[in-house]
């Protein structure tokens, strides 16, 4: 260890998606290795719109391992990164830099502390599957600054032990996590189906609906529902199994309407099972509710769906367009249903790729409170709009896995390896 000082810091900054499931996985069969009880299948948002950026550090001078979030120290001593850590630094490598005199011995990477600094390029708080894109980027800058040998799938198998859902961030485009049969888990990973490029006209618009309460979190939601629920077996052991292949099949074709019926049933059913659970878990709203009808409606209305929606553990609706001008047509219907409060600026409630609001034909708040009625609303009921209940929306896209950043781009400084 060392070299001819003990003052070096060596650092590593990497980016990382997140990833939101069209096939749900809810319920583990293993609570501390994290395993599920099904597969699932998810899309990899374009982290430009949603990511994590992670900087580790490794130094000599470092007395302790240290963890920022999004500017704030974190504790480290929780058991899913203790089991990260641990698995990272028993698969670590030998490293080697002449030019600035450090070597690390693989059995060094025992002693040397680490400092991690994380942040989000979207809000925590809104229930954006930040915990996934974490994880994620956890372990993969921990995994290039440690010199691992291992690919992504492996490595997704140290990611999904922090964060179920995480293990699918290690990959761009359309991904599954394969359940696995090992009891230690060693075949529970993330497989690539197709990457970004695969099914590119897809156009994914996520509204993040205002919430009142705080949610249950995923964690313990799911352990209620594997505790009381008789739905998720019949689920889990009868209806995922067959989805699945039909959503193989479906996104290696590019069949959009196949898709379309399976995210949202699969998303329904995830509800229904929360809902099966004791007591039950609530977690779309009202709002969420009206977005589904809205969509429903609309697809209803058409000869095939245009758009998909899914829901996680929280009242925000992911809904994904077969392409551009579906997208277009989506968020026109949206804006219409669900205004902002009259003081909210149009740059500030549609984010991420706001070109589309070109294709849409609104340049201001003006052009928003003039847009019509959609079609499919029929004459004789009165179309309702609900003012305020999003807080915004994010047009974004199918987009790549993790990527390591340049030095500049990192979050601490590189001489005392604190953040910047
Ligand atoms: C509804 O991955 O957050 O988003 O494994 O306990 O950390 P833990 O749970 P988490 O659960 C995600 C559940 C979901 C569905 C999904 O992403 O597949």
């Amino acid at each position: 260890m060392g070299g001819q000082s003990d003052k070096w810091v060596l650092m590593v900054t990497a980016q990382t998606p997140t990833n939101i499931a069209v096939i749900k996985y809810w319920g583990k069969r293993d609570e501390t290795l994290i395993l599920p009880i099904n597969d699932s299948i998810s899309v990899t948002l374009d982290p430009d719109h949603l990511c994590t950026t992670t900087t580790v550090a490794v130094s000599p001078s470092f007395d302790q391992d240290r963890m920022w979030l999004n500017g704030k120290e974190i504790s480290l001593l929780g058991g899913r990164f203790q089991s990260c850590l641990r698995e990272l630094r028993s698969r670590a490598s030998d490293f080697e830099d002449e030019k600035r005199g450090i070597k690390i011995k693989k059995a060094d990477w025992e002693k040397l502390n680490l400092h991690i600094a994380s942040y989000n390029n979207f809000p925590t708080a809104a229930g954006l599957a930040s915990s996934a894109a974490g994880l994620a980027c956890f372990v993969f800058a921990l995994a290039k600054l440690m010199n691992l040998k291992e690919d992504h799938s492996q490595l997704s198998a140290i990611a999904r032990q922090g964060s179920g859902s995480a293990c699918r961030s290690l990959y761009g485009g359309f991904v599954k996590w394969i359940m696995g049969k090992e009891e230690n888990g060693s075949d529970s990973i993330a497989v690539q189906l197709a990457d970004e490029k695969h099914w590119d006209d897809l156009v994914i618009v996520i509204a993040v609906v205002s919430a009142r309460q705080k949610e249950t979190s995923s964690t313990s939601g799911m352990q209620d529902s594997c505790k009381t629920s008789m739905l998720i077996q019949h689920r889990a052991k009868e209806v995922v199994p067959k989805r699945v292949i039909q959503m193989e099949e479906a996104i290696e074709k590019r069949d959009f309407p196949s898709f379309a019926r399976l995210a949202c049933a699969d998303s329904n059913q995830f509800h229904a099972v929360c809902l099966d659970t004791s007591p039950p878990i609530f977690y779309m709203n009202d709002t969420s509710h009206k977005i589904i009808s809205c969509v429903e409606k609309w697809n209803r209305s058409e000869e095939s769906p245009q758009v998909a929606y899914t829901f996680d553990a929280g009242p925000n609706a992911v809904m994904i367009a077969r392409n551009r001008k579906t997208a277009a047509l989506l968020l026109q219907r949206l804006l219409f249903h669900f205004p902002p409060h009259s003081d909210t600026d149009l740059n500030s409630y549609v984010i991420g790729d706001k070109s589309i609001l070109q294709d849409v034909g609104v340049r201001d708040m003006k052009d928003v409170e003039n847009l019509p009625a959609p079609p499919e609303i029929k004459d004789n009921i009165p179309a309702q709009k609900s003012k305020g209940e999003v807080s915004y929306f994010i047009c974004t896209r199918p987009g790549r896995g993790p990527t390591v950043l340049s030095d500049s781009q990192a979050l601490l400084n590189p001489e005392t390896g604190l953040p910047k």
